[in-house]
């Protein structure tokens, strides 16, 4: 692989051992993939924060990189299991002491601590060709097909490296010959809740596998497309899809030749994906917002259940970031669904809380992510919100 002067200069460890290590590792991948060469990264979100995700491993390896390291570039970062700000009393001292100190060892290296895996609602929202690493998956197939950046699906060290080395590898979708689409999807019915564009992700990703797909008659705001590319990439690799709209206006829009596959709403209604269709009568949580719930969807859900109140035997839970969480406040939002009984957490991911500390054994959420990763666990219901809002709130 081509490697400049100053690449071979901190490949050599002159800019210190961590530059060095992580040089290595983006060189020796380079060379497995066939890189040409690396490339300068104008933006980092890392993942790989969550002890649930990481575990004792993971706290040893941040805070001994912690004491050497600082990062070229300022990561944004992915949720935690809680709140640094807001510690549950549920959670043994020993595992908030490990959270904590992953926390702290990428605060010492020098990252943004969003603590969220919607960056793009943060201060971190690449403009389109934008060459960018993101790990978090959700969060990769956003940038890639709703703002136009170019990142492959990073994992959690590769975009440590990135963030610690200002480089990536030229390699995958940053290349434009390999963002073409491959599969022209018909729709015959129209995409209108966050819970239809999730099933849609999910069964194209299981249909496809690793493709991109042109999703050719889909009209859908922002937060759809968020709630369809992270469960595309949830049963899939896939990184990047095209729709109706598209800022992603390339030559590699000639979808005349092009596989079709047409879709109808009772194809995704399918009946062995690994959690249930539909609402539970009883759930012991409701869990919205994976992806992190963004200003529009707190005000669109604060609507529906103004002079409601959720019922009491049934804990409903939004998830958001602290930068959205202050912008509803401001508005009065927060206040609001307070009032109707909904709880608002920031800064952490739900889905890998066991349920031991969750204190819940089923759940009803609208995310086929959620609902995939913690059907390995719980009892899982999948269910639309203007359903779950009419079941629950009175
Ligand atoms: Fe975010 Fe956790 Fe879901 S990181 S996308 S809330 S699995």
């Amino acid at each position: 692989m081509f490697l400049t002067r100053e690449e071979e200069r901190m490949l050599d460890g002159e800019k210190g051992p961590a530059v060095q290590k992580f040089m290595k590792l983006l060189v020796g991948l380079g060379d497995i993939l066939g890189a040409e060469r690396l490339i300068p990264v104008s933006s980092v979100h890392v993942s790989g924060i969550s002890i649930f995700t990481v575990g004792d491993a993971g706290v040893e390896f941040l805070s001994h990189l912690s004491e050497t390291a600082k990062f070229a570039v300022a990561p944004t970062t992915n949720p935690a299991a809680f709140s640094p700000e807001k510690v549950p009393g549920s959670m043994p001292r020993a595992l908030v002491e490990k959270q904590l100190s992953i926390v702290r060892a990428f605060e010492k290296m020098g990252a943004t601590l969003t603590l969220t895996c919607t960056p793009y609602y943060t201060v971190n929202r690449p403009s389109p060709g934008k060459i960018v690493a993101w790990a978090e998956s959700s969060a990769a197939i956003y940038a890639n097909s709703v703002l136009g950046a170019y990142t492959n699906r990073e994992s959690s060290l590769t975009a440590l490296a990135s963030a610690i080395t200002g480089r990536t590898l030229l390699y995958g979708l940053r290349i434009e010959e390999n963002r073409r689409p491959t599969h022209l999807i018909r729709l015959g019915f129209k995409v209108r809740s966050y819970f239809a564009a999730s099933l849609l992700g999910f069964y194209v990703g299981m249909k496809l596998g690793e493709s991109v797909p042109y999703f050719e008659n889909l009209i859908a705001h922002d937060d759809l497309l968020k709630s369809l590319g992270a469960a595309l990439a949830t049963s899939s690799a896939c990184t990047l899809f095209y729709h109706k709209g598209s800022i992603l206006k390339t030559k590699a829009l000639k979808t005349s030749t092009l596989e079709k596959i047409c879709i109808e709403e009772r194809d995704i209604m399918r009946e062995d994906y690994p959690f249930s269709i539909g609402v539970h009568d009883s759930p012991d949580k409701v869990i919205l917002g994976c992806p992190h719930l963004s200003l529009r969807e707190l005000r669109k859900l604060c609507a529906s259940t103004k002079g409601k109140k959720a019922r009491s035997d049934v804990e409903v839970v939004c998830c958001t970031s602290s930068q959205v969480y202050k912008e509803a406040r401001r508005e009065g939002i927060v206040s609001k669904l307070l009032k109707s009984g909904v709880k608002i957490e920031v800064d952490c991911c739900p889905t890998f809380i066991p349920p031991e500390y969750a204190g819940a054994r089923t759940i009803c959420t609208d995310s086929c992510k959620l609902a995939y990763y913690a059907s390995k666990k719980y009892e899982v219901y999948l269910a639309d919100r203007a359903s779950i809002v009419k079941s629950f709130f009175r």
